[in-house]
């Protein structure tokens, strides 16, 4: 029969079809070392209410250290017969301690445990989360330093708008990253707060000291309120936004790689070891990293509608939908810490075909804003510069030339205003060079945004 910790007023045991739909062990596990902690810190707050002597203190202690270990080591694994990791850890202590095994549960209530154990498992993983973020934000930035000097063809609505730099391209994928770092630091500020002490809903008539248990488990301190204390999940909600934003950068990211690995492209290469071949197509080279990016951002999205839509009717304080909540955020959690290395490691290999990048930065007439902006200075209203711009435009795309391929006589033909000396802001490193305010493209300023960031990625 399954083991359950509410037999007491039930005449038969539970239907498997119950037993099957409720049973959360498989998923729950990974807050096994979690939950011990919390137990030792329940244990120690027992003990200075008097409802623990010293002696049983001390066996309780021990016996949860051993059991903590037998859980890394695998020695001690839940069975089919555990409904979920409260239920299974409490055998794991009754098997040690007999009777005083079953001291523990004074004052606690599964509710109270998970809301805890929750917040604490989140909390290590998001510091695992924001290492990971660091080591792709230190390989796009590494990518851009070697890549300082190239061009790219800057792109609005994907096709050829304006020359940049190819680091400032890519650096434009980091400042995303560091934001996501500031949002996860923001997040643990409100979730450091501990719900243990709040019971089943409405705190315990034990003398406990929650302030204590929360100071001992690295918390702020206790929340003020234990019906909030058990119904909020607003840390889950929150922290699944934050990964579904993450998934999205990474997403976009991998969606550039990709075209960028294109043969029609063929800014970069990928390494080996980062890309994948065709079971048919001998000759293929996949960017399935990249693609695997940009895919694991749908079910990340999906993660946080899930759980806001599981959430919106739940009266307060604890329901059963709440245990919903977990295999989201462990799958949003296991994900990411695939998808980051991966990109990290097939960043930090990209090929840069600085050659076909200079060569076709100033094609599509990406240029020719240049020209307008060179009238511009020498008093035409921007509009009629426009205007004139755009009459080179047509006349190069009629005879399938670029802009810096015309005539001096073309120039004069189309305005009179168009002096040969316009060839000036013709070239690339002109055009670059020239936006040189804050956030622009110049190589001084790019400079700067990479060492600012070099600086951010470390500290992170
Ligand atoms: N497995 C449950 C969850 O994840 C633990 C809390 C169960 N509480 C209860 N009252 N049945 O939410």
């Amino acid at each position: 029969a399954p083991r359950r910790l509410w037999g007491g007023r039930f005449a038969s045991g539970p239907a498997d079809a119950l037993a099957q739909l409720s049973v959360s062990v498989q998923f729950d596990w990974r807050l096994a070392p979690y939950d011990l902690l919390g137990s030792k810190a329940h244990a120690r707050v027992l003990h200075r209410a008097g409802l623990l002597d010293d002696d049983e203190l001390t066996r309780m202690l021990d016996a949860l250290d051993g059991l903590a270990a037998d859980v890394s080591s695998g020695a001690f694994r839940p069975t089919a017969d555990d409904e979920d990791v409260h239920t299974a850890l409490e055998r794991g202590l009754l098997e040690r301690l007999g009777a005083l095994g079953g001291k523990l549960r004074a004052g606690r209530s599964r509710n109270d445990q998970v809301a805890t154990d929750l917040r604490l498992y989140l909390r290590d993983a998001v510091r695992q989360l924001v290492a990971r973020i660091a080591e792709l934000e230190t390989a796009l930035v590494s990518l851009a330093e070697r890549n300082a000097d190239v061009p790219a063809p800057g792109m609005t609505h994907l096709q050829h708008a304006q020359p940049v730099l190819f680091a400032h391209q890519l650096l434009a994928h980091v400042h995303p990253l560091t934001r996501d770092v500031d949002r996860l630091r923001d997040w643990d500020a409100r979730t450091a707060w501990s719900p243990l002490g709040a019971g089943a809903l409405a705190g315990s008539s034990l003398p406990l000291d929650p302030e204590a248990t929360a100071r001992e488990l690295g918390f702020r301190g206790a929340i003020p309120n234990s019906i909030d204390a058990v119904s909020d999940r607003d840390f889950v909600a929150e922290f699944l936004f934050v990964a579904a934003l993450l998934g999205v950068h990474l997403s976009r990211l991998g969606e550039e790689v990709c075209l960028w690995a294109t043969s029609e492209f063929s800014w970069v290469r990928l390494d080996d070891a980062f890309s994948t071949g065709s079971s048919i197509m001998p000759q293929k080279k996949n960017p399935d990293i990249a693609e695997l990016a940009r895919g694991k951002a749908g079910r990340l999205i999906g993660h946080v509608t899930g759980v806001l839509a599981m959430l919106k009717g739940l009266p307060l304080a604890y329901d059963r939908d709440m245990q919903e909540d977990k295999e989201p955020v462990f799958d949003a959690v296991e994900q990411l810490l695939l998808v980051l290395p991966a990109l990290a490691g097939m960043v930090s290999t990209l090929q840069v075909n600085s050659e076909r990048l200079e060569a076709t930065t100033p094609t599509g007439h990406a240029l020719a804003t240049d020209v307008a902006e060179w009238l511009v200075r020498r008093g035409v209203p921007f509009r009629d510069a426009h205007e004139i711009s755009g009459s080179l435009v047509q006349l190069c795309d009629t005879r399938g030339i670029e802009l810096w391929q015309l005539e001096d006589a073309d120039f004069t033909a189309v305005d009179a205003r168009l002096d040969p000396s316009v060839r000036s802001v013709l070239s690339v490193r002109g055009a670059l060079e020239a936006r040189s305010a804050v956030g622009g493209t110049a190589p001084s300023r790019v400079a700067e945004q990479l060492a600012a960031l070099a600086e951010t990625a470390t500290e992170h």
